[in-house]
Formats: structure tokens, sequence, C-alpha cells
């Protein structure tokens, strides 16, 4: 038993708290016998403190614990996952779920809601309509039985601890934090009974650590935690500093998705290249391929031959998802669109600001009563390198609430920067590995 206000006083005074401290923390949360203040006090404490290696792996072990913990190997395949640091149109575990699954290898993704200005796979998930992120051990079995993967959210069941702790950094500016995020996403990795997680650790101005110090610091500290907890793990490092592909936003994302996994050839080429290095990385790891060849060709055939395409729609399906209707409900928007004020070519298109765009729009959270709206989101029409004529749709806006394009139109434009010369542009979205 300790008293709440010194383990914060602790914290926030620079010392280390024991994993007995912390995991009774973590615990009387998720009972509900710590207030919301004091867990928002406890989280800027750590944010501005940092935690240490023994803390991480306590934190993260608290959290791990704090609901039921899943058992998959009974089903005979390897079992796999990806999880991304967050970033801006990135709709990347909506293809690879499908291409992996599709590769034999289980996929039982448990995953978040949008964190500050980044998207959440779970918001572009339940856009389509009926769709449910939430069922029982048994139901969940049956999913990994009969399409071979399932994509959930956080519940009351399965690790609380991340759902109430994610609610309250994506409100107070207590995401960017490598014992947090490290934590948050690991816990909910490790509840998955995984032989294999590949990490996209995020790096750029649409990234919580916008440096590639940062990034690699919180890459050591993931693998230090993931093996001291027995999790294999690869991370990958790829840029963050443009939106991925052209949609950005919760419906508008899984349409990209649906199109890039129907036609290979027309997929963007930033989110063809970063899903197939992903995946490979998936069943390498696993077991699932014995090189990276055998992989990449395995990943395509299933890609080009459209059957990764049909696993996204029997998942969509398996899930309570209804795909027509929704396409059709969506359709009859109407886009605000913000047209070029010169010529030139575009240098940048920041993603950070493009994601403070679609929040203003409705895509994310400003507080945590707000309801997310699926409708909300951008269609970049240009990107950068290409050339646009003063005049010249750049992006489409939707929004369910026509106030609030004004506003996000004024957000996006202060997203881009002209150049009379073609800018020099990285060849590749992938930084290096680790
Ligand atoms: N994704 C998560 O699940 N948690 C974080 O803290 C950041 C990204």
């Amino acid at each position: 038993m300790f008293i709440t206000a010194e383990l914060l006083r602790k914290k926030r005074d620079g010392g280390e708290l024991s994993p007995e401290e912390v995991s009774w923390f973590v615990a009387q949360s998720v009972r509900g016998n710590i207030t919301e203040a004091q867990i928002a006090a406890f989280l800027m404490a750590v944010c501005i403190r940092g935690l240490s290696l023994r803390e991480t792996v306590a934190l993260t072990q608290a959290m791990r614990d704090s609901g039921i913990r899943f058992s998959w190997h009974h089903l005979g395949k390897p079992i796999a996952d990806k999880h991304s640091t967050g970033g801006v149109g990135d709709k990347i575990s909506l293809l690879l779920v499908p291409l992996v699954s599709a590769c034999n290898i289980l996929v039982p993704m448990i995953s978040g809601r949008a964190l500050g200005h980044t998207g959440g796979t779970i918001d572009k998930w339940e856009s389509i309509h009926g769709l449910r992120t939430s069922f029982s051990l048994s139901e969940l079995e049956q999913l990994l039985r009969q399409v071979g993967a399932f994509i959930i959210g956080q519940s009351e069941e399965i690790v609380p601890a991340d759902r109430l702790f994610y609610r309250l950094r994506d409100v107070t500016a207590t995401v960017e934090s490598i014992g947090l995020i490290t934590a948050s996403i690991l816990s909910k990795k490790l509840v998955e009974d995984l032989d294999a997680l590949v990490m996209d650790i995020k790096v750029g101005s649409g990234a919580f650590l916008p440096t590639l110090d940062a990034a690699q610091e919180l890459a050591h500290t993931m693998r230090s935690v993931a093996a001291e907890l027995g999790l294999p793990l690869r991370v990958l490092f790829s840029r963050m500093e443009s939106p991925l592909g052209f949609a950005v936003g919760n419906w508008w994302e899984i349409w990209e998705a649906e199109q890039a996994l129907r036609d290979y050839a027309t997929a963007p080429s930033d989110v063809r290249e970063l899903t197939e290095a992903l995946a490979v990385e998936m069943l390498l790891l696993s077991g699932g391929a014995d090189s990276p060849q055998q992989a990449l060709q395995l990943i395509r055939s299933v890609w080009q031959s459209g059957t990764a395409w049909e696993r996204f729609h029997a998942l969509v399906r398996a899930q309570g998802g209804r795909w027509e209707e929704s396409s059709e409900a969506y359709k009859s928007l109407h886009p605000f669109y913000l047209s070029a004020w010169e010529d030139g070519y575009l240098a940048t298109v920041d993603a950070r600001t493009v994601g403070m765009a679609a929040l203003l729009l409705g895509a994310g959270r400003k507080t945590q009563h707000d309801t997310v709206d699926p409708a909300a989101g951008i269609l970049l029409y240009k990107k950068p390198g290409d050339f646009v004529r003063r005049g010249e749709a750049l992006a489409a806006l939707f929004s369910s609430t026509p106030a609030s394009f004004p506003p996000a139109a004024e957000m996006l434009r202060k997203a881009y920067q002209f150049s009379p010369e073609p800018p020099t542009l990285p060849s590749s979205p992938i930084l290096g590995f680790l």
C-alpha cells in the first residue's frame, strides 16, 4: 500500500519508482482507486522526468497484466504483428494485416485510436459501417480460425491500463515520452502471444519523436524491454516528414488501403514500399519465410493475385462491417477544396500540420469526451516534388461539420512550401533497420 501523492511527488522530483510502486499505481488506476487528475499528473511527471529502464519494464509488465493475455499457439501457425509509433496518413496496418494473414501467419492485432495529431487504426477501422472492434475471447478465436486475423482495440478486459492512459495522454500533451510510448505499445503486443513483432518507428515532423537520435533511443529502449519480457522484435525506421500516401483521416485512409490492395500497380509508391518492407520482416522473424527474397515473392503473389484484397473484405465482413453501404454513404459528401496560391514545385507538405488540419476537421479528439468524425479527412492531390499552377486544387477537405472547413483550410495552407526549382527528395520512405 502506497500513498498516491507521495508517489507523484517522488516522480515529480526526479526520483526512481520501485517496480512495486509502479505496479501498484497501474493496478489502482485501473480499479478506479486513483483519480484521472492523479493519473494525468503521473503522466506529465513521467513525460518531463523520463523513466529508467527498470521503471519502463515495470510499467510495461503492469500494463500488460492489467487485463487478459491471449494464447493462440494451439492454432498451429506462426503469430506476428506490427505496430507504428504513429504518423499522418499511416494506413499501413490496414494493408499489412490481410497481406500477412494471406501468407498463412496469424495477425491478432490490438491497436489504438487517434493520438495527438496522428490517426489511430481503430478510429479508421470503425469508420466502416457496422464494424466492431470489441469481441469475446471465443469470438476472437473464431476470427483467427476463419480469417487468420483481427484488428481490435483495448477494452475493459484487454490492456485496460493502456486504454485509460492512452485516452488521457491524447488530451494532456503527454504522448511524447519514450517510456510511455514503449510501455503503451509493448503492453498491447505482449498480450497477443506473438512470435514476432515488427516496429515501424517514425522519424520527422509528423512523428512524436522528430529526430533520428530520439527515434534511436526509443528503438533501443523498446529492444531492451522486449528482450527482458521475451518478445522477438525487429525495428524499421521510416520517414514521417510528409503524409504517407494521399489520404489522411479515418474513412479516407481505409478507402486508400482498399484501393491499394485491389491494384498493386497504382498503389502509392511510399505505401507500397513500406508495406512490403514491414511484411518481409514479419515473415522472416516469425519463420513464415526463409529469406527476404522468398518473403517478398510470397507477399507480391498474394497482393497481385487479389488474395490479400479478398482477405481484407473477408476480415471486414467477419468483424461485422458493411463495405458497400459505407462506400455509398461517404461518396455523397461534399468536399471543400484548397487551391494553390502560386505557381511552383511543392518543396514541403508538412505531416504534422496536415495532421493538425485533419484534427480540426474532426478526425481526432481535442478533449477526451469528443467523438471522432469518421468522415473527417483530407485527400491530397499533390505531393512533394509535384509542380502546381496557381488555382489548381492542392487538396480536398471532408467533414460532417462544414464550419470546420475555414479554420482547417487555414491550417492546411501552412503545410505547403513552394519552390521555383524541383526539390531534392529522399528516394525511399525507409531510413534503416535495427
Ligand atoms: N502507439 C501506441 O499504441 N502508443 C503510443 O504511445 C504511441 C503510438
